[in-house]
C-alpha cells in the first residue's frame, strides 16, 4: 500500500490545497494530510479550526484519508506514519527554490523523498495568505476556497 504525505500550513485550505490533496487520492492507496500546529506566521484559524475544515472537505474520503496536526520536524511525523513519500504542490519557480530547499533537508535527515505536483493552473496565484487579505478587506473568495471555508472567513472577519 502506498501512503503520501500532504504537509502544510492550511490556514486556511484553498482551492489549491483540495486540488492537490485529490489528485494525490487518485495516485496513492493512501493520504496523510498533515498541518503544522504552529505555523510560522501567527494562525488566523488554530489547527483544530484547520482539521475540522478539512475533514469535512474530504469526509467522503475518510476511509483513505486521514488528517493529523504535528508540532516538531516533518520528517519525525512522516517516519512515525510510515509514509511512502512527501508531496508538495508547486505554483510557480517563486516556490520551487525553497520547497526544492526542504525536499533535500528532509531527504537528508530521513532519507525520505518528496514529489512535486504542478497546481492546476487555474489555481496558480492563490495563496492562503492572500486569500485571508482578500477576506479581511471585504472582498469575495468564492472560488478560489471551498464555501465551507468562505464561511469560516466571513465569521472570523465580521
Ligand atoms: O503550507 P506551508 O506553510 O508551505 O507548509 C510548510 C511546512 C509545514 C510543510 C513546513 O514549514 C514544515 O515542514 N514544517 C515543519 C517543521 C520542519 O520539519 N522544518 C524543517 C523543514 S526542512
Amino acid at each position: 500500500m502506498s501512503t503520501a504525505l500532504c504537509p502544510g500550513s492550511f490556514d486556511p485550505p484553498t482551492n489549491g490545497h483540495v486540488d492537490v490533496i485529490k489528485r494525490c487520492l487518485s495516485i496513492f492507496d493512501h493520504v496523510v494530510v498533515a498541518i503544522v500546529a504552529n505555523p510560522f506566521k501567527s494562525a488566523l484559524f488554530d489547527s483544530t479550526e484547520r482539521s475540522a475544515m478539512l475533514e469535512e472537505l474530504f469526509e467522503d474520503e475518510s476511509d483513505r484519508l486521514e488528517i493529523h496536526a504535528f508540532s516538531g520536524l516533518l520528517v519525525d511525523f512522516a517516519r512515525e506514519r510510515k509514509v511512502d513519500v512527501i508531496v508538495k504542490g508547486l505554483r510557480a519557480v517563486s516556490d520551487f527554490e525553497y520547497e526544492l530547499q526542504m525536499a533535500q533537508m528532509n531527504e537528508s535527515l530521513a532519507g525520505i523523498n518528496t514529489l512535486f505536483l504542478p497546481t492546476n493552473p487555474k489555481y496558480g496565484y492563490l495563496s492562503s495568505s492572500l486569500v485571508k487579505e482578500v477576506a479581511r478587506l471585504g472582498g469575495s473568495v468564492e472560488g478560489l476556497v471551498p464555501p465551507l471555508v468562505v464561511s469560516a472567513l466571513k465569521e472570523r472577519y465580521a
